[in-house]
């Protein structure tokens, strides 16, 4: 079946604190949204890329993602959820039932992941979650304090890409929204509906771009892969 992916590219980084949104810092010549289409281009499946952009971006038409014929580009929104369901608003449903979500600030994607993703939710007809385990003792804190430590066995990172059912995931935004639900992720919307999400394991490779430190373990993880990917 075909897939399509929804890339929320419409924020501005504030947390890299770079000169531009950090979708467009250049990671070996090339932006880190065009490594992360790159990787979601290149499975079989995909079969179109709607790419969710500020109305303010000067960026995009500097690079060559428009040459991609999966490409399609929308107005993001103010929220992360409101780009997300710009994108989800020019899917037909019928031509693509299942969709998948993944940050534009994730370009280490591995397809191995993304292949474990699709089969689980194809496989289980459940959407579902790229996670990664927590390895560290967590602890509740309140006013710089430890409260309590919370069970690890439990907790995992969300990660993307997030995988639902096009009809699904839109219906359960909408619902979370107008009841002003805070919706950081899709499966954040589809806990709010009581519906259930699967856990599928990612490699810690898949990290988001979210601070300065983390663009040169980006261009590390990035370079590991393509070294490894030539054996
Ligand atoms: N995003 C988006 N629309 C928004 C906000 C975020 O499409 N209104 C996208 C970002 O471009 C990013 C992804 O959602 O690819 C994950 O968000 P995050 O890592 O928080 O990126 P920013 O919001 O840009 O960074 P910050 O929170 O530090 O400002
Ligand atoms: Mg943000």
């Amino acid at each position: 079946i075909p897939l399509v992916v929804v890339v929320p590219a419409a924020g501005v980084g504030k947390r890299m604190k770079a000169n531009c949104p950090k979708q467009y810092l250049k990671i070996n010549q090339k932006s880190i949204l065009e490594h992360t289409v790159s990787r979601l281009s290149s499975h079989p499946m995909i079969k179109k890329i709607i790419i969710a952009l500020s109305h303010e971006d000067e960026y995009f038409s500097e690079t060559r993602l428009s040459e991609n014929s999966k490409v399609m580009v929308v107005d993001g929104g103010k929220e992360r959820v409101d780009s997300v369901l710009a994108g989800l608003a020019v899917i037909d449903p019928h031509e693509f039932p299942w969709v998948l979500v993944h940050d534009a600030a994730r370009p280490c994607l591995t397809l191995n992941d993304l292949n474990h993703l699709i089969e689980a939710c194809l496989s289980n007809d459940k959407g579902g979650i790229l996670a990664s385990p927590v390895r560290d003792t967590m602890k509740q804190g309140c006013n710089g304090v430890i409260e309590q430590t919370i069970d690890r066995e439990n907790l995992w990172h969300a990660l993307t890409p997030q995988m639902y059912p096009t009809l699904q995931l839109k219906a359960a935004i909408e619902r979370a929204l107008s009841a002003q639900a805070i919706i950081t992720d899709e499966a954040s919307a589809i806990e709010f509906t009581g519906e259930v999400s699967q856990l599928i394991s990612s490699s810690s490779e898949n990290i988001k771009i979210t601070q300065p430190d983390d663009l040169a373990l980006a261009e590390f993880i990035l370079n590991k892969q393509s070294k490894d990917n030539q054996n």
